[in-house]
């Protein structure tokens, strides 16, 4: 089983302050910081961190070439990452409170720019028993989605950020990972709804999505869901104090899905990914604060 991440690479800038910003308003930052980000790139760090062999493939301009190396230094293969000429990377704005929270705003830049032609030069090296990981920050999902389909190979959908176009696509979900949010965005988009309780909101979306479909529901410090088949599986959170909850999702999904698609059961597969969500939250950044697969086990206990 091959995996390929096919996501956006961004330049997180990250500004640290007092609370977030309301319109019409100045506000003073206490400190910028740029690092690595991208939800594709984080999930590719963390596929590759929780051992997993990774191919990513997206899309940068000359400013992000740092980014490719990043990827590398973590063990991503980069070959089908294509380096445009006269396009900006993607990046984000993100505002983080003492409080660990954050909110981003997102510039797609080359991101927006993956072709049918990119798509055509990547997947027919994949086929049945390989699996694709996928975000909503690149352009032609569609087209990708359903050509992965074609070629049998499994697709795990994290539908961030959420919009109505991503609905066709769901059917085609074998692994669907989202937060609450995403949650009731997908269930409102889909005319149905939208309960409050996790457990609730997680079998409605099950029962939204054909019956062999993982729907894996994050919780932040509710911890997490996951919905097959009837079946429906809690896992707590790991108690920590935050100081940066950016990519706590990405690195849930990467650690979830290594473990998942390398033959683990789906609660240790859980167990794994919320003990990495920890580790990831108690350390700034997105892309730098993914733990390696060593230090999640030891705090797993094995
Ligand atoms: O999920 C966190 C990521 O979302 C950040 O790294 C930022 O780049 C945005 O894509």
């Amino acid at each position: 089983m091959r995996v390929l991440c096919f996501g956006s690479l961004n330049i997180d800038y990250v500004y640290e302050v007092p609370r977030f910003i309301t319109g019409g308003e100045t506000l003073a930052a206490a400190s910028l910081r740029r690092f690595s980000g991208g939800k594709g790139l984080n999930q590719s760090i963390a596929l590759a961190r929780a051992g997993l062999e990774v191919r990513h493939a997206g899309a940068v301009g000359r400013d992000g070439l740092f980014l490719l190396e990043e990827l590398r230094a973590a063990g991503v293969d980069t070959g089908y990452v294509e380096v445009l000429e006269d396009v900006q990377t993607g990046h984000t704005v993100i505002q983080r409170t003492p409080s660990g929270e954050n909110c981003i705003l997102l510039y797609g830049g080359a991101n927006r720019s993956i072709t049918r032609e990119h798509i055509d030069r990547v997947l027919p090296d994949f086929g049945p028993g390989d699996a694709l990981v996928l975000q909503n920050e690149i352009s032609e999902l569609p087209c990708l989605v359903e050509r992965a389909k074609a070629r049998g190979m499994t697709v795990a959908l994290n539908p961030s950020p959420m919009e109505d176009g991503l609905l066709p696509l769901l059917p085609c979900a074998d692994y669907l990972l989202l937060n609450e949010i995403e949650a009731a965005q997908l269930l409102g988009g889909l005319g149905k709804p939208v309960p409050e309780a996790g457990e609730a909101l997680a079998e409605a979306l099950a029962a939204a999505l054909p019956a062999s479909a993982a729907v894996v529901l994050t919780l932040g410090a509710q911890g997490s869901l996951c919905a097959r088949g009837g079946r429906l599986i809690k896992q707590a959170a790991v108690p920590v104090r935050a100081v940066d909850t950016t990519a706590a999702g990405d690195t849930y999904t990467g650690f979830f899905l290594a473990g998942a698609l390398s033959g683990q059961s789906v609660e240790r597969a859980m167990a794994y990914a919320s003990t990495a969500a920890a580790i990831a939250v108690t350390r700034p950044g997105a892309a730098p604060s993914i733990p390696s697969r060593e230090e999640v086990l030891a705090k797993l206990g094995g």
